[in-house]
């Protein structure tokens, strides 16, 4: 038990450190910050933007590059209003909330409920604590609000901030944030949207016309979603204008079962290929499925706080094609020239969170060394670091000349200026090299490259590796060789 809670706490302290290195070094900061923040919402850094755009291109390529039957697309974030009626997210997209009438605070019913239960638990009321929560997920499923305000009220929950139980009667409230569309007479309701995919269903056919796809056959697309999430946790990963990579995939009826374990063999292979131990990835089946899903696994990653999701997998039937077909009058049928039929395809769905996926990212590279330092005399004795996978790093080189004087730095910034067509690189000059070293390696920049005076006499550089801090000298004109074969998106896609 002992044991258990020391982990657990080492693990908060580690997610602690994590975010704090996120926002110290240019990756994540709380979007407006000077006004201190908004909930749930963050903002990219220099180096977060270019991370995040490495797993993007990562994901885009294996994708619509390496796969013949797939094409991108980029629809627009609002959409018809009518979209949202007929994907059920106007009816379905909603969670059982509950608010405070002293602290006016609101809270999602679950979550509020699986806070009493982990209490209970703490004071040695395990079978309480399991009573209560088998008791809030069949009130759930059966969409009971009235049964979780008994439960609520039969176990005395009480607002973490005004301690007391005057509450409002449990409500559904919708997950989507609204707006309005035209002039203040006239105007139109319309939604943020929740998910990308409605956008690759609506453009179905037009894709399949101009594209000339043939099923089975794929659209990617990578985009903002938004979700008026009431409990905020966990950092970037419950946001409220978050960025998802969805891929629908069409397929004959009957052909579903087959294209379900095609993408989950397929989408396990790019996590293992990303560099993410096996033993950190979960697969995760769902036993409540979301309205539009008759099978569905969540692949779940262990963050500092736990196995959580980062990509589901949905067997969406014809669900949302037939519902547009319904809703817009317009046929969602496609003519199988091999089969000799029309139908409505089925979909087979792969959906990642982009902004989860950099926290995982950064999550299994974020390294805090205590020991001693081999490779070279300047080099820190305790160092953190992010052993982020070369091509995902958002600086490829750094280039230092040793020294200020004898035309070191000329002969620097000319190689500087040889690969910067290339590769993200950064020049540095100030500072002693050892802290130029231990910069580039909270960033997670994976080779030095160093300028020194035997540079001058022989065209060599020494470059200095970020994981092992081996150093050895390489001639120059192979330095872009070395970077291309190592740090180039290509090098992930091979191993596909
Ligand atoms: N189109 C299907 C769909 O949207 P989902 O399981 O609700 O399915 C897919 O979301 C992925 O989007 C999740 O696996 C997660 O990575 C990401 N995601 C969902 N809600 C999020 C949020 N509030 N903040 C960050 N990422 C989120």
């Amino acid at each position: 038990m002992c044991t258990t809670n020391t982990s657990s706490s080492n693990q908060n302290n580690i997610f602690k450190d994590l975010v704090a290195h996120a926002q110290a070094y240019g990756f994540i900061y709380p979007s407006s910050e000077i006004y201190d923040g908004l909930q749930a919402i963050y903002d990219y850094g220099p180096y977060g933007v270019a991370l995040k755009r490495n797993i993007q291109s990562f994901w885009w390529q294996s994708m619509t590059q390496l796969q013949q039957n797939i094409v991108g697309i980029d629809a627009a974030i609002i959409m018809h209003p009518t979209t949202w009626k007929a994907s059920g997210h106007l009816d379905g997209f909603r969670d059982p909330m509950v608010d405070n009438k002293d602290s006016q605070k609101r809270y999602r019913v679950d979550l509020l409920i699986e806070a009493h239960a982990t209490q209970l638990a703490a004071q040695s009321k395990a079978v309480e604590a399991k009573e209560l929560v088998e008791a809030m997920e069949t009130c759930l499923q059966a969409a009971d609000l009235l049964g979780l305000d008994k439960l609520i009220q039969a176990f005395k929950i009480t607002c973490p901030v005004a301690k007391t139980a005057n509450w409002t009667p449990v409500r559904q409230f919708n997950l989507m944030f609204s707006t309005q569309s035209g002039a203040q007479n006239d105007a139109t309701t319309i939604y943020l949207r929740p998910e990308t995919a409605q956008g690759i269903f609506v453009n179905f056919l037009n894709v399949q016309k101009t594209a000339r796809m043939k099923i089975p056959f794929g659209i990617a697309q990578i985009g903002k979603a938004f979700r008026n999430e009431i409990v905020a946790r966990q950092f970037t990963f419950r946001m409220r204008e978050f960025e998802q990579m969805e891929m629908q995939f069409f397929i004959q009826p009957g052909t579903e079962k087959e294209w379900f374990n095609y993408w989950q063999k397929t989408r396990l292979r790019w996590y293992t290929v990303l560099g993410i131990p096996d033993q950190k990835i979960n697969i995760h089946p769902h036993k409540q499925l979301a309205h539009y899903a008759a099978a569905a696994i969540d692949i779940e990653y262990d963050f500092p706080f736990g196995f959580k999701e980062v990509e589901g997998i949905h067997s969406r039937t014809d669900f949302d094609l037939s519902n547009h077909e319904k809703y817009a009058k317009k046929k969602m049928q496609y003519f199988d020239a091999d089969a000799q039929k029309h139908y409505i395809p089925y979909v087979i769905e792969t959906s990642a969170g982009l902004d989860r996926l950099v926290l995982m990212v950064l999550s299994n590279a974020f390294i805090q060394e205590g020991k001693v330092a081999t490779g070279g005399a300047a080099e820190p004795k305790n160092r953190t670091l992010l052993k982020l996978p070369p091509p995902l790093a958002p600086i490829k080189a750094a280039i230092f000349p040793l020294l200020k004087k004898d035309g070191m730095e000329e002969k620097a910034l000319a190689i500087f200026d040889l690969l910067k067509y290339d590769f993200p690189l950064v020049y540095e000059s100030n500072q002693s090299i050892g802290k130029r070293y231990a910069r580039q390696d909270l960033i997670g920049t994976p080779y030095c490259i160093t300028v020194d005076h035997q540079t001058l006499e022989d065209e060599t550089v020494t470059i200095r590796e970020r994981d092992s801090m081996v150093q050895y000298r390489m001639v120059i004109y192979k330095v872009a060789h070395l970077l291309h074969e190592t740090t180039s998106i290509k090098s992930l896609l091979v191993q596909l």
